[in-house]
């Protein structure tokens, strides 16, 4: 009989020639366990999503109530279903009146199709900006505003009138003209490796924006829902877009996207053509619930305060021989390593000290810390304990 690795292996569709290959039969909290009992701490929280922890009783409690009412009904937009209701509406209390409509998809790369789409259909215009080093999802529209030619070199041809711009590039904002539909951006770029705004860029980029006409798209689905120490990251840099994206977290571990503007915006996918963007799946009732569990627990246990909380402990207790830097805001983080070569020991050996890291994908010379929220802080000191312990096995592999 071949094993659950063996099947994994024949069976599902690869895409790296290096996957973790790790089973993983429960996961609570923190906290991932291996068939044979073995504990791993999850650093990364599934990339970002797992801001409430595994398994949190409340949204396992808000899934289970919602499953037992309805599951899927009907496709997106037509049937009032309380759970997509409900969700809106606080994520609207929580959000600039400017950003009271809510458009719930499935993902994150769909959440950036929508925007693109919605961003040319009001405009009129069809020129598009991103960042270099940005990600954005994999599907084509996506795909072309990612900001990496190798990945997108392989695919083409994509979506003509895509531009990249250089983050943090406040000449390069010249570019955008009028007839620039949008440019979308990470307020911090999370797969370029943590990469923060400068001084007043994002402040530039949205001036600019209003003299050309121009939709300020701000991809959120990273650094949403508390994980950068504030609920959302613009709050940190007092800039509004025009569409926000969310993803990840959205969910509270169920897939679950949104694009998010304003009603007059939003309105133009109604007509000319109708029906703009359809969905099936988008804002699984389901997802909804889970997802609005989640944010309750978000904000009644203030974890976007925990999480700059424990950035400082994480930031204090990395000081290594081996680390340069740590950078990053709240607990989206990036440690970066003297010895670039070193990271793929790191994050490869990761699970043999247990414990759950990750690359970024356009930074080869950092490792990725990103755990849930509610991680406490002798969680922090024991998961910074083994870390230590696996930079000094780095090192002492090369002397
Ligand atoms: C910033 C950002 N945007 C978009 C996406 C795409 O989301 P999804 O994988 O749900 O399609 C990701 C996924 O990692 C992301 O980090």
């Amino acid at each position: 009989m071949l094993t659950n690795r063996q099947l994994f292996l024949k069976y599902l569709g690869q895409t790296s020639p290096s996957p973790m290959l790790l089973e993983i039969s429960r996961a609570e909290g923190i906290y991932m366990y291996s068939p044979d009992g073995k504990e791993y701490i999850d650093l990364i929280s599934g990339v970002s999503v797992s801001n409430t922890g595994h398994s949190n009783p409340k949204v396992t409690e808000a899934v289970k109530h919602q499953i037992d009412s309805y599951s899927h009904l009907m496709v997106y937009g037509e049937m009032i279903q309380s759970p997509q209701v409900k969700y809106a509406e606080r994520l609207a209390s929580l959000l600039p009146p400017s950003l009271g409509s809510t458009y719930f998809v499935n993902s994150g790369s769909e959440a950036v199709e929508g925007a693109l789409k919605l961003a040319k259909r009001f405009t009129g215009r069809s020129r598009i900006f991103s960042f270099r080093n940005a990600y954005h999802g994999s599907t084509h529209g996506a795909l072309s505003v990612q900001g990496s030619e190798i990945y997108r070199n392989a695919f083409r041809p994509l979506l003509p009138d895509t531009h990249l711009l250089t983050f943090n590039e406040e000449q390069s904002l010249a570019s955008i003209d009028g007839k620039t539909a949008c440019v979308i951006i990470e307020p911090i770029q999370g797969e370029g490796g943590i990469v923060l705004p400068s001084g007043d860029f994002l402040k530039k980029l949205r001036t600019r924006c209003d003299r050309t006409g121009a939709l300020l798209i701000f991809d959120e689905i990273q650094t949403g829902f508390g994980r950068t120490g504030t609920m959302f990251a613009f709050e940190r840099y007092g800039v509004i877009p025009d569409i926000l994206l969310l993803a990840k977290a959205l969910g509270g571990g169920m897939p679950l996207g949104a694009f998010i503007s304003s009603h007059e915006i939003m309105s133009s996918l109604i007509s000319d053509p109708v029906l703009g963007h359809i969905t099936t799946f988008g804002g699984h009732p389901v997802s909804c619930a889970a997802g609005l569990a989640s944010l309750s627990i978000i904000e009644d246990e203030k974890l976007a305060d925990a999480a700059e909380r424990s950035s400082a402990v994480f930031k204090k207790e990395l000081l290594h021989p081996l680390v340069s830097e740590v950078r990053g805001e709240g607990l989206l983080l990036a440690v970066r390593v003297k010895d670039p070569g070193a990271v793929r020991y790191i994050v490869s050996h990761a699970p043999t000290h247990g414990l759950i890291l990750d690359y970024f994908l356009f930074c080869d010379d950092a490792f990725r810390i990103a755990p849930p929220l509610i991680i406490k802080n002798d969680e922090i000191l024991k998961a910074c304990s083994r870390i230590k312990d696996l930079l000094d096995e780095t090192m002492s592999r090369n002397s």
